[in-house]
């Protein structure tokens, strides 16, 4: 791994202030996951480095950049979709620059479908790019060309890139990039590269700056944060880092994702016990309760696993919530296998799933396996799953009623008036109250719960 620092480029902010004749703007959209989101505040920080101002509506800008996603195929189309949609505006404004990056970019037969299809795209860049974009935007000015090839992979974790946080309470913190364990239905350890990272020491920096900016929430982030530190010098894995986060002063909570169950130890879990900051939920995507497609999707866990640590978890932590990824479908996956994930979905009781229909990824293993099942089967299969899911979510929620809750108040809700707050497990309340409470903790009355949704009032 190697470290390097971000640091201005005077040449290329030169040749984008040259190429406009009033200050320009940009627009930058992200797909996707909040690795992802995360990675579009980074753009849009390096772009006002670079001298751009940002604008909300794509028909403003100077500059059009969609952060894009590639974990399912449904992801890219919608994106392909967006992208045909700017061909009018290309026609109009000539100057316009279009650009894409992000996962989808590091496949081949995107790039080249971009160049067919698309002529009206003018750059692409990858995931691990960010901080070239200022020169790239240069040299397409300079070039007056398409800058169209798939991005090498690069494996330097930059640091003191510029960030133009999308929130002023809630802020997304990466610990590590990539991924080392390819699930065999998985496109991200191809697109996004080998594991890396960042030292403890500037996560801290990072940390301290965010508590002191008033952060509220801080969310670390990572493809699989339980084998975070693997590769580094120092001497530390993803607890150690929770132990020192932790030591910092401050009124402030800490959620991390994602978690693979093969690394989540108990010593996490003895570690969210002893820190109130932590908050009480647990994201442990199992993807599957059956052990024969499990080992064909390279998880390297059996259920068996699986249910000690959620054992264990709502051991020691008294009102714990869990929330998992589930892929419906994977290949050639039975009647009684999904049934087997049916009956792990009542025995650990999550509080929230997040579903997927098997989506084939080309270059990975699962889209070599042979499938029998039609996708009517799988989308019956679906509906029988959140049928399932929505009895124990809101039975679990209805056990909220009663209680005392101490919330971050998220925004508006939905009803006229009413504001949502996030509960240190994870739910969210709606109540009425004042704008103003927006970013700060309050305590709300839960009296009434819908699904997932709790209703309730401030606390007096
Ligand atoms: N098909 C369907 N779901 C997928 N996921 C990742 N790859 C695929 C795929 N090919 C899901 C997994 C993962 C989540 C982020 O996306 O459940 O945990
Ligand atoms: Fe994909 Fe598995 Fe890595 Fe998650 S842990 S990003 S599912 S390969």
């Amino acid at each position: 791994m190697n470290r390097i620092d971000f640091t201005h480029n005077t040449q290329a902010a030169e040749v984008i202030a040259a190429h406009y004749d009033s200050p320009p703007l940009a627009f930058v959209h992200s797909y996707g996951c909040q690795q992802n989101v995360n990675d579009g505040e980074k753009i849009k920080g390096v772009l006002v480095d670079a001298g751009y101002g940002l604008c909300d509506k794509f028909e403003d800008a100077d500059l059009i950049l969609f952060n894009t996603c590639a974990v399912r195929e449904h992801a890219e189309e919608r994106v392909f979709g967006n992208v045909g949609a700017l061909k009018q505006l290309k026609a109009k404004n000539p100057r316009l620059i279009i650009g894409i990056c992000g996962c989808m970019t590091q496949q081949e037969g995107v790039v080249e479908r971009l160049r067919k299809s698309y002529p009206f795209v003018d750059l692409v860049f990858g995931v691990n790019g960010i901080d070239t974009l200022p020169q790239l935007l240069a040299e397409k000015m300079g070039a007056g060309k398409r800058l169209l090839k798939t991005p090498t992979q690069r494996y330097d974790v930059v640091e003191q890139i510029p960030i133009q946080r999308d929130s002023t309470f809630r802020a997304w913190l990466p610990i590590m990039y990539g991924c080392d364990n390819f699930c065999s239905y998985c496109i991200v350890p191809y697109v996004r590269g080998r594991e890396r990272s960042r030292k403890s020491q500037d996560i801290l920096a990072e940390f301290r700056q965010l508590i002191e900016q008033g952060y509220k929430e801080i969310t670390l982030l990572g493809q699989n944060v339980n084998s975070y530190g693997k590769g580094l010098e120092e001497t530390i894995d993803f607890a150690d880092l929770l132990e020192q986060l932790c030591q910092q002063p401050g009124d402030y909570h800490i959620r991390f994702m994602t978690s693979h169950p093969k690394d989540a130890t108990k010593k996490l879990i003895d570690t969210m016990a002893k820190y109130p900051q932590l908050c009480n939920h647990l994201h442990l995507p199992v993807q599957s309760g059956s052990n024969r497609i499990l080992k064909e999707m390279n998880r390297h866990y059996t259920v068996e696993q699986y249910m000690e640590l959620i054992n264990y978890a709502k051991e020691k932590i008294p009102g714990i919530t869990f929330s998992s990824d589930i892929i419906v479908g994977f290949p050639g996956e039975t009647e009684e296998e999904f049934e087997q994930t049916l009956d792990l979905i009542s025995k650990v009781e999550y509080m929230q799933l997040f579903t997927f229909i098997y989506s084939k990824r080309t270059g990975t293993r699962a889209a070599e396996m042979p499938d029998p099942f039609t996708h009517k089967d799988k989308t019956n299969r679906m509906a029988r799953l959140l049928k399932t899911q929505e009895e124990i979510a809101s039975r679990l929620a209805k056990g909220m009623i009663g209680k005392q809750c101490r919330v971050l108040v998220e925004g508006h809700s939905r009803q006229p008036g009413t504001l949502a707050g996030r509960l240190d497990n994870n739910l969210v309340v709606e109540f009425a109250g004042d704008a103003a409470l927006i970013g700060s903790y309050t305590t709300v009355n839960i009296e009434d719960a819908r699904v997932t949704m709790l209703k309730g009032s401030l606390q007096a």
